[in-house]
């Protein structure tokens, strides 16, 4: 029998690389992202552990990416899992916030979710069975000065991801939304929080936290955790 798959995207770096190793023990990966040297890291940290994956070098952001990430999967019928998890943020006050700034975050972190989900929804329905996790934030809940537009990304992916659960009860799908506070990951390099990062919650407890969500059993299912520091933000 064949392993089921999960398709990471976002998998270069940061919580998706760390998300594809550890599932990697369960599912043949699909990983996903515009890096293809970071991603070949990723696969051959997989491969290290006798694990099994497939790079897809794509933008999840563009239309035409899709049909060609939906075009290297094979055994389709095996799809059980999608983690929408590729992000960018850029962080600055709306008189410096650029379109094409506005425009990237909104296209990578909302419009990406929406045509990943699309992409793979018919064969999940199909079987009547699947999860779908969503790497949100806390921005997702809450308001951040000087980031309107990805904190407008996350609150339009929450609307999304809530809105798709609702519809996906019936199918028997899981809808998983993970919001966390900050995470020490590639994300924040060049953003002068050096001095903050080791105060950071790790990769690896972040990407722990979310397997056991993924794993709940049977008909359970976690719809929403938040994930914060005890401290609390920053
Ligand atoms: N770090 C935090 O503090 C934090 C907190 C809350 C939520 N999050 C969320 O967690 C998710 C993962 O971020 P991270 O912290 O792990 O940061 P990261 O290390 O920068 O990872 C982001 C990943 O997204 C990929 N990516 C970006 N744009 C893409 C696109 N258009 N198409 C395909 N892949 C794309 C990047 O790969 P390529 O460059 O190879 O494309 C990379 O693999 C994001 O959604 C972020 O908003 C992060």
């Amino acid at each position: 029998m064949n392993k089921p798959i999960a398709i990471i995207t976002g998998a270069s770096t940061g919580i998706g690389q760390s998300l594809s190793i550890k599932l990697s023990d369960k599912y043949f990966i699909y990983l996903v992202s515009r890096n293809k040297e970071k991603l070949q890291k990723t696969a051959e940290l997989i491969k290290n552990k006798n694990n099994q994956c497939k790079m897809i070098v794509a933008d999840v952001s563009r239309r035409k990416s899709i049909d060609l990430i939906y075009s290297q999967i094979k055994n389709k019928q095996d799809i059980e899992l999608l983690v929408n998890n590729a992000g960018i943020a850029i962080f600055n006050n709306i008189s410096k916030l650029s379109i094409d700034d506005w425009d990237k975050q909104l296209n990578t972190n909302l419009r990406g979710c929406f045509l990943m989900t699309k992409m793979i929804i018919d064969d999940l329905k199909s079987k009547k069975s699947g999860k779908i996790v969503f790497i949100n934030s806390v921005a997702g809940l809450n308001p951040y000065k000087d980031s309107t537009a990805y904190v407008t990304s996350k609150y339009g992916l929450r609307g999304f991801s809530s809105a798709l659960r609702e519809e996906l009860r019936e199918y028997n799908i899981k809808v998983i939304s993970v919001y966390p506070g900050a995470i020490d990951t590639p994300l924040w390099n060049n953003m002068g929080m050096d001095d903050l990062r080791q105060e950071m919650m790790t990769i690896d407890d972040i990407s722990g936290i979310i397997i056991n969500a993924i794993n709940s059993p049977n008909n359970c299912t976690t719809e929403e955790i938040t994930i914060r520091r005890v401290a609390g933000d920053f």
